[in-house]
């Protein structure tokens, strides 16, 4: 930790214990980064949030610094009861604090999931939002993946400054018609984070309920990969209307995909359909399509588990280039897009019918 950083924060102190930030171990992470300086912040160790409270102390004593001229506060979660004991018979009812129920962010929302990392989920999550956004839709962007997050680097968004926060809440960042929230947007490009699971996941309801995101029609939910603690929060804790979920037509990725799934079920969150990534190799020279990783897997099993299929997104070089470059392929028209597009209508389509009321039988 930077050794004014230190300084600033240990001259904040916590109320409930007395002592400076530092020594209460309050301080999950401090760095500086050009004029940004950010400050991951422990839950207290038992009672209410104290972040209200904090947040302006340590800003003021951050920002005194010399060459430091914004500070992102973050805490990662607060919970209202202590800790119970880890036991696996803890038994569900108490296993977690309550938390308050969060506000749907969205007319729409869904969350973009896949068993394992590298199947192209950011890339799909991404391209959904853009290609709804091009379509007309007030779209917002939440890249839940703490541990690898990319919605800055596919927006283009790598460089800059950190986000504002104003009465309203925490202003989320417009790229290609599109309002992002990125958990990137707080941390040094490059750096890595590992968080234990329940910070994570009060990371990622921190961020969706304390964001200013306006009247939107859809909510673009990047989930981090798995089927872990954070996972199941989510799940549990945001009104999420229904998962899409991504496979490559690989076995090996469909048998996670399939844990995904079940992961769902088991939450009670509606399973939209499954994407099949990198379907099918377009060549960008001769046009020609070629099946490399095999075709049709997805679809098979999708029906084989009575899900819906969603779509096929080609493989495609640019699809690669254009998410380095940080614009987004579905923002232009061509098979990519279109691919997209479909995509994102078939998923907004099984949500509506997914959340439409059963008619009512009445029995006399
Ligand atoms: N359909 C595709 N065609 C070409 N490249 C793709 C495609 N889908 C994903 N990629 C590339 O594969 C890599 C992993 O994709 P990413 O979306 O980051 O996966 P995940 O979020 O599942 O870890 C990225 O470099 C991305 O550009
Ligand atoms: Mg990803």
């Amino acid at each position: 930790m930077d050794n004014r950083l230190r300084a600033a924060l240990s001259s904040v102190t916590e109320q409930q214990s007395g002592r400076g930030l530092i020594d209460a171990g309050r301080i999950e992470t401090a760095n500086i980064s050009g004029e940004t300086a950010t400050i991951l912040l422990a839950p207290p160790v038992a009672g209410k949030s104290d972040l209200a409270t904090l947040q302006p102390q340590i800003e003021a004593a951050a920002n005194a610094i010399d060459g430091i001229e914004r500070t992102r506060v973050i805490m990662t979660e607060h919970s209202e009861t202590p800790k119970a004991p880890k036991s696996p018979k803890a038994g569900h009812k108490h296993a977690r604090p309550k938390t308050a129920p969060i506000q749907k962010p969205a007319k729409q929302v869904l969350v973009v999931a896949s068993g394992k990392g590298g199947v192209g989920k950011s890339t799909v999550a991404a391209n959904i939002a853009a290609a709804l956004a091009r379509d007309g839709k007030a779209v917002g962007l939440l890249d839940a993946d703490i541990y690898g997050p990319s919605a800055p680097r596919l927006f283009g968004l790598n460089d800059v400054p950190g986000l504002r926060k104003t009465d309203d809440g925490v202003q989320p960042l417009e790229a290609h018609g599109v309002k992002i929230i990125s958990i990137g947007f707080m941390l040094k490009p490059g750096a890595a984070v590992v968080w234990r699971g329940p910070m994570v996941s009060g990371a990622i309801k921190q961020f969706l309920a304390d964001t200013d995101w306006g009247e939107l029609d859809v909510l673009v939910i990047d989930m981090p990969p798995g089927t872990g603690d954070a996972q199941l929060a989510i799940a549990q804790d945001v009104p999420v209307d229904g998962a899409v979920i991504v496979s490559t037509p690989q076995d090996l990725a469909l048998d996670d995909a399939r844990k995904a799934i079940a992961l769902f079920d088991q939450t009670h969150v509606p399973v939209l359909g499954i994407v099949e990534n990198m379907s099918a190799f377009l060549c960008p020279h001769c046009g020609e399509t070629s099946h490399i990783f095999g075709h049709g897997g997805a679809r098979a099993e999708a029906a084989a588990i009575g899900v819906e299929f969603l779509g096929e997104i080609p493989l495609h070089l640019d699809l690669r280039k254009r998410s380095d470059e940080g614009l987004p392929a579905a923002l232009e028209d061509g098979p990519i897009g279109d691919a997209f597009l479909r995509t994102a209508k078939a998923a907004l389509t099984a949500a509506e019918t997914l959340t439409k009321p059963a008619p009512e039988i009445i029995f006399d």
